[in-house]
This record gives C-alpha cells, sequence and structure tokens, in this order.
C-alpha cells in the first residue's frame, strides 16, 4: 500500500495487520502528514514493512514491484489537504496526477512482464470531492454523477480517476476506484476539522468555523472506510467504481457543537463550555457548500455497511485524542493551531 503512514493508511493498516491474514508492505514519502508514531505498535510485526519512498520516484517504484510481487496495491498516497492545495497546487498536481501515472504504468510493467497475466488488483482510493458542490435540495453524489471538481486538490483527485479508469479501459489493468466521503477517527492530522476542534478547544485557543457554518459534509468513521475499501478490494468489478458513505451529513456547526458538548463531558473546563471558544473566520475561497453520498451500490453489491454511528464514533474519537496527547503533541510545528489549514509545513518532517 501507499501512504499508510497517513490518517486513512494507518487505520487500514492496523485493521489489516490485527487480522494478521496478510503481509503488508507500506510505501510512504513520510511527507508533513506522515507519522512514523503511527505505525509504532508495528515496529516488531514480522507481517509488515514500512519502505520510506515516494510514488514520483519511477525506479524506486518499480523496484518495490520487482521485490514485493505484490498481488495487489492499495493506493492511498495523496496530498489530501484542501487548503493547501489553493496556496500551493503544483505538489497536488505533481502527487496526485503524477504519482499515481507512475504507479499504474509500473503495476502495468509489474502484470505484463511475467509473460502472461499475474493475479493482481489496483485499488485507487479518491474522494467525494471530484463531483463539487450539491445544492440544497440537489440528490445526493453516486457512481453516476458528473465530475465537477472544484479545488485544486479535487481537480487532482478527478485527473487521477481519470487514468485510473483509462489504464483499465486501455491496457486491460484490472483497477477498482473508491470514492468517499470525509472521514474522521484516529491518527488525523490536527489540520483537518474535527481534530482542529477537539485540539483547540483543549488548548483553550478560539475554535475557527468558516463562513457560516453552514457547509455540509457526510462524515464516516475512517475505519468503516477502510472496511469498504477491503470489499471493493475483494469483490468489487473490475474497472468500477464505488462510492463509499455511511450517511451521516451534518454542518460544521453542528459538528462543532457536538464535540464541545462531548468535551464538556469527558474533561470539563474550569468554567463555562468549550462552545464559548467558537469563533468565525473568513471563509475559504470556493468553499464547496454540500457533500452527500448514496452509497446503494456498494452496500447492495458487495453488502457493505458501516459499523458505527456518528455519534458512537465521534466520541471514540474524541476519547483517542484525550488519551493520546503525546501523539499529537509531537506534530506541534507542522501545523498552524490557530487555524484549520495551512501554516508552518516542515517539508519532509516526521515524527
Ligand atoms: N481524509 C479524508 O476525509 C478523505 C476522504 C476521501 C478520500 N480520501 C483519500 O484517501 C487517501 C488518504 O487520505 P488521508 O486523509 O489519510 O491523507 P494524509 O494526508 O493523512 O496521508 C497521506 C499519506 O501519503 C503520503 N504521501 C504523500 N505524498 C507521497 C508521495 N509522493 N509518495 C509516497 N507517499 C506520499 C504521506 O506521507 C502520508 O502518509 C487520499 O488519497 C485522499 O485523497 C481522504
Amino acid at each position: 500500500m501507499t501512504g499508510g503512514a497517513g490518517f486513512i493508511g494507518s487505520n487500514f493498516v492496523h485493521a489489516v495487520r490485527r487480522e494478521g491474514r496478510v503481509p503488508v508492505v507500506t510505501f510512504d514519502l513520510l511527507t508533513y502528514a506522515g507519522n512514523l508514531a503511527n505505525l509504532d505498535s508495528l515496529k516488531n510485526d514480522p507481517g509488515h514493512l514500512l519502505v520510506h519512498g515516494d510514488i514520483r520516484d519511477r525506479k524506486a517504484v518499480r523496484d518495490l514491484f520487482a521485490t514485493v510481487q505484490p498481488t495487489g496495491l492499495f493506493h492511498f498516497a495523496a496530498e489530501s489537504h484542501v487548503d493547501r492545495s489553493i496556496e500551493n497546487p503544483a505538489e497536488f498536481i505533481d502527487t496526485n496526477v503524477t504519482g499515481t501515472f507512475i504507479l499504474l504504468d509500473e503495476a502495468l510493467r509489474y502484470v505484463k512482464g511475467a509473460g502472461r497475466d499475474r493475479p493482481f488488483r489496483f485499488l485507487h482510493v479518491s474522494t467525494d470531492e471530484v463531483y463539487g458542490s450539491l445544492g440544497e435540495d440537489d440528490p445526493p453524489f453516486t457512481e453516476k454523477t458528473p465530475y465537477a471538481p472544484n479545488s485544486p486538490y479535487a481537480a487532482s483527485k478527478a485527473a487521477s480517476d481519470h487514468l485510473v479508469r483509462a489504464y483499465f479501459h486501455t491496457y486491460g489493468l484490472p483497477v477498482v476506484t473508491t470514492n468517499c466521503s470525509n472521514n474522521y477517527g484516529p491518527w488525523q492530522f490536527p489540520e483537518k476539522l474535527i481534530p482542529t476542534v477537539i485540539l483547540s478547544a483543549l488548548e483553550e485557543r478560539p475554535i475557527p468555523l468558516y463562513g457560516d457554518g453552514r457547509n455540509i459534509r457526510d462524515w464516516i468513521f475512517a475505519p468503516d472506510h477502510c472496511e469498504g475499501v477491503r470489499r471493493v478490494f475483494e469483490r468489487g468489478r473490475a474497472g468500477e467504481t464505488y462510492a463509499i458513505g455511511a450517511h451521516n451529513p451534518r454542518s460544521n456547526r453542528e459538528v462543532i457543537a457536538r464535540i464541545t458538548h462531548i468535551l464538556d463531558r469527558l474533561s470539563p473546563r474550569k468554567s463555562g463550555s468549550y462552545a464559548e471558544l467558537v469563533a468565525s473566520v473568513p471563509d475559504r475561497p470556493g468553499h464547496d457548500r454540500r457533500y452527500e453520498i448514496d452509497a446503494a451500490k456498494i452496500r447492495s453489491e458487495l453488502g457493505w455497511r458501516p459499523s458505527h454511528s456518528f455519534e458512537e464514533a465521534l466520541e471514540l474519537t474524541v476519547r483517542w485524542y484525550l488519551e493520546n496527547r503525546p501523539w499529537w503533541r509531537s506534530l506541534r510545528g507542522r501545523y498552524d493551531g490557530t487555524r484549520q489549514g495551512v501554516g508552518r509545513q516542515e517539508k519532509g518532517g516526521r515524527a
């Protein structure tokens, strides 16, 4: 897998190794978002190997295929933060488009290289942001929704999805793609909404709320997303895409209110509620209004369903951040704690 030291990737590798059936090789550049500490508990696991490398480095990718001889590739690696893509789009095109292209091209070389096709699948992890923004009364996104990406991040993911599709149609590379909604859970980098709210509250800083707070995201617990990814890899039809979502559309304002409410109960302030720390900040340029996923296809074709309710999993997440303070404190300096989004980025930095 690529990107296994990031947020969703580490949830994925932990879930797979907990079962212990399949060995995993994690190929990761350890950018500001990749963190060795996410994989700490796998240090002595003989079924897991971490390789430090760049998906844009063709030789490194080729050597990896030759050495590992994988039966599948789970492609999670990406530049993933919309605000950063607005400030530095070039990095997103490079990693998400060129990097995915190199992986596809080398996967094809590997599959065809043995003289006969090897058993292999390429699972591409993508996002619902490729579909653009919904109006208040629009039906949720499905696999048939036309692509209409609005941010450089979404456009770079859309481009990578198109390349994946083309490698199936043109060369017959066995691919499957997942387009998932917003994730939350353990190991999420502090610049994203949910950790930003939890950590701002715990550090008694203003909790930033973009614009009017009415932007709606459809939230899914990362372990449920990972389970969906595995289901698609194992049973999805080659060349198909599957939208993954847990049907929890919530406005940012609602999410923040629920988190402050949980924190008031689990770790009360000396006086007052954490809700008093919420402060409006200027909106993100081109901020998509509403995302929502209709996951009927993966439910009916593959029998996948999320295992956690939003309320239950949000509380698990808050508890995880309360219990893992050294993890997030060690990331100080890699992000700007005063707002959601871009801050002091240490290129290539790691824990
Ligand atoms: N976070 C979400 O809500 C969400 C929702 C839907 C889809 N996705 C997709 O899921 C995937 C994982 O997202 P995430 O939130 O875990 O991201 P993340 O930013 O937390 O992690 C990305 C990982 O990729 C690695 N990486 C970056 N560039 C690399 C390169 N050139 N070579 C090798 N490794 C590199 C980083 O070091 C990091 O470990 C992404 O493809 C993203 O587009 C994310």
